[in-house]
């Protein structure tokens, strides 16, 4: 046995790693996990060995014992083929071969008083790293707390040429038990289920004497769908019956993605004792910057959607989706601007810091949870629904972004950044 090995078989009989391999069989998904009696930083010596030092197996090995998951739900962790060709031919046209991605894991991550491994598939060196320092600091201030609101998703169908607007609009209102009702015959398991259209409104984007170009929006409430299909498919149902009431051509009919009824938030304190009154004075400044300058912005939030990316991308989410809701929705003042900010906290001189982004996610439906790994991901995560996998998204961007700035305002983002680069090239 491995001096490596010994440490993690340590580790478990000391009971810090959770049950051992003699445990009972564990269900599906990961109960929630009790915080760690342990807690802050630095680590002190005489410590488990960091997660870093450990083998790929053994890193497995821990994740198993510490999350009680099974090795069959686990199963594509340490392959190097973990998705089939088959499997690929099936996702996707016209396929030639894959792409592997690194699928690492982020540590430390204390989640509304639960413990998350995090799992991030980047080709970035440094942002796993990065991602668990920053969620190391949040959990000495007592971890990341989190909230989201109703998953409501906006669709929308453009109305070209309409002519007679405030007869239409009325002919809308007179209408909307039908309309709603259209809808929802689309998809009367989401209904079940708890979800459906809930209301429209409409906007006029231009009034012309020939007629005004005018957006009729439908909310829906997808529940733990990412939503797409689901909007999609209830826009273009409902379009012939507003175009009745409204007069006028029917044009497109699609989601938005600036889901800003969609709503994830996270926010977190860490210690002045820990970060040290310089380190959060020059977090505090790095938000300023990023508040003051939309240059700067883009940056900033480029280091929050590290993390929110990577998380999606290993739990088989539209990251792009995500992306192009969370920059749309960091200009809505018409100023772009930082999706996550900092305060020093006047009276405990303590960092404080909160994340808002909007976040279409889903835990049914999509295609890529065929894929293994994105099945060992959702279960390391354990996230019951869409809504708790945003706000655990939230929260990685805010630890990721927190890493980032505390690097950016103290040594510099080189260091270390380099230091793993080089080691990613020596290993070529
Ligand atoms: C690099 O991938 C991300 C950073 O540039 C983010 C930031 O500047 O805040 C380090």
């Amino acid at each position: 046995m491995s001096e490596r090995r010994l440490m993690v078989e340590e580790r478990r009989s000391h009971g810090v790693g959770g049950p051992g391999p003699a445990a009972a069989p564990a269900p599906a998904l990961a109960p929630a996990r009790p915080a760690a009696a342990t807690s802050g930083v630095p680590e002190q010596a005489g410590q488990p060995p960091k997660f870093y030092h450990l083998s790929i197996e053994e890193r497995i090995a821990l994740l198993r014992a510490e999350t009680g998951l099974d090795e069959q739900v686990l199963a594509a962790l340490g392959r190097a083929d973990p998705l089939p060709l088959e499997v690929a031919d099936r996702l996707i046209e016209n396929v030639v071969g894959l792409l592997p991605l690194p699928l690492g894991i982020a540590r430390h991550f204390l989640i509304d008083g639960r413990e998350v491994p995090v799992p991030l598939a980047i080709e970035e060196p440094s942002v796993v790293a990065a991602a668990s320092f920053g969620a190391k600091l949040l959990r000495a201030g007592g971890g990341i707390e989190t909230s989201a609101t109703e998953p409501l998703m906006l669709g929308q169908v453009l109305l070209l040429e309409v002519r007679e607007l405030e007869q239409g609009t009325q002919r809308l209102a007179a209408r909307r038990a039908e309309i709603l009702a259209a809808a929802n015959a689309r998809h009367p398991r989401l209904v079940a289920a708890g979800g459906g259209a809930r209301g429209f409104a409409t906007r006029v984007l231009r009034a012309q004497p020939q007629g005004a170009m005018v957006v009729f929006e439908l909310e829906v409430d997808v529940r733990d769908a990412m939503g797409a299909n689901i909007v999609n498919s209830m826009c273009e149902a409902v379009a012939p019956l507003v175009a009745d009431c409204l007069g006028g051509r029917v044009g497109m009919r699609i989601l938005t993605n600036l889901c800003d009824r969609r709503l994830a938030r996270a926010r977190g304190r860490v210690p002045r004792a820990v970060l040290g009154a310089a380190g959060v004075r020059g977090v505090h400044e790095a938000s300023l910057f990023a508040e003051l300058d939309p240059y700067r912005a883009a940056t900033h939030n480029k280091g929050v959607m590290n993390g929110i990316d990577a998380l999606l991308i290993a739990t088989g989410q539209d990251w792009r989706a995500a992306e192009a809701g969370a920059h749309a929705y960091a200009a809505r003042s018409g100023r772009y601007a930082p999706l996550a900010t900092w305060r020093e906290d006047q009276q405990t001189g303590d960092l404080l810091g909160e994340i808002e982004v909007p976040l279409a996610l889903g835990t049914v439906g999509g295609r890529a949870r065929v894929h293994p790994s994105v099945v060992a991901a959702r279960a390391l995560v354990g996230a019951g629904s869409a809504q708790e996998l945003a706000r655990i998204a939230a929260a990685v961007g805010l630890a990721q972004n927190l890493a980032a700035l505390r690097a950016l305002a103290q040594e510099g983002i080189q260091r270390g950044h380099m230091r793993l680069h080089r080691r990613g090239c020596e290993s070529r």
